[in-house]
């Protein structure tokens, strides 16, 4: 029998027990988390997250702003701007939509943000932490992930974990994270030999690909946690993700539907780093 994993009711479920502890936070303490996104330039994709991010934001209690920027921002004035927000009080979480127009130096962005302040994990001084296993603010996509692996009640150690996708946002912080819980973790991209029989070994599959439907339904092992990161449009431009869903689904033992699997985890997760940042910052 298949387990979907319901990903909106688990975030709902996140948003819920948020609403609860900023609801705690502010009586008991006076401490209002506060999240500052900041968004260069007019692409439509980042444009709708942005807007959904502030959405969510002041649905569980946090003080959001956003800061629209035009195209033609240069790298000085975003660093200001970077700047003046990590010294703000009201301020615990800053959020620098990516990508950024070509001509600003999207490293060196990441890098001015206030390691405390980084509420998707970016600043290499976080990901650091993330690599030797230490407490840290953790990006927002794979930290949803490892949510719904828990909601599973499966225990990871020991486990062959593939992780198809190398990127610093989801591939690499994923294969730490699994790492962290004692899985054998494989990481595959679009270089690797002999990439079907990998994810044939896989116990635990988190694609992370970007191709529609890559991960055909024969590929995957029988009884394997599938997580589908993929955000695609089908031939008939009907949103799907990196796996051939109902072909994966009669092997597998749980996986996860798109939409309605990780997508709507990434908000959760980033509202709940800016409750951590701010009782952080807080000294709590
Ligand atoms: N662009 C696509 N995904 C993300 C994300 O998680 N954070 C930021 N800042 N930009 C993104």
């Amino acid at each position: 029998m298949t387990n979907i994993i319901n990903g909106k009711e688990i975030a709902a479920r996140v948003r819920e027990e948020l609403k609860e502890e900023i609801r705690s936070l502010k009586e008991k303490r006076g401490v209002v988390p506060g999240l500052s996104v900041i968004l260069v330039g007019n692409n439509p994709a980042s444009k709708v997250y942005v807007r959904n991010k502030g959405k969510a934001s002041e649905e569980v209690g946090i003080n959001s702003a956003q800061y629209d920027l035009p195209e033609h921002t240069t790298e000085n004035e975003l660093l200001k701007l970077v700047d003046k927000l990590n010294k703000a009080n009201d301020v615990s979480g800053i959020l620098v939509q990516l990508p950024l127009p070509v001509h600003i130096d999207e490293e060196k962005v990441l890098e001015a943000i206030l390691p405390a302040k980084d509420v998707d994990g970016f600043h290499p001084y976080n990901v650091g932490r993330l690599m030797i296993g230490a407490p840290t603010l953790q990006p927002c996509t794979p930290y949803g992930v490892m949510r719904l692996l828990d909601s599973t009640g499966v225990d990871l150690s020991g486990k062959n974990a593939v992780v198809v996708g190398r990127s610093n946002i989801v591939g690499k912080p994923m294969a730490m994270m699994l790492l962290k819980r004692n899985a054998t973790v494989t990481i595959c991209h679009s270089r690797t030999k002999d990439l079907v029989e990998k994810i044939r070994s896989a116990e635990v599959l988190v694609a992370a690909i970007g191709r529609a439907k890559f991960v055909k339904g024969d590929w995957v092992r029988e009884g394997a946690i599938v997580i589908d990161v993929g955000m695609n449009k089908d031939e008939n431009g009907k949103l799907c993700g990196d796996v051939d869903f109902e072909k994966a689904a009669e092997k597998a033992s749980f996986i996860t539907p798109v939409p309605g699997g990780v997508g709507p985890m990434t908000i959760a997760m980033l509202l709940k780093n800016t409750v951590e940042a701010a009782r952080k910052t807080a000294g709590l």
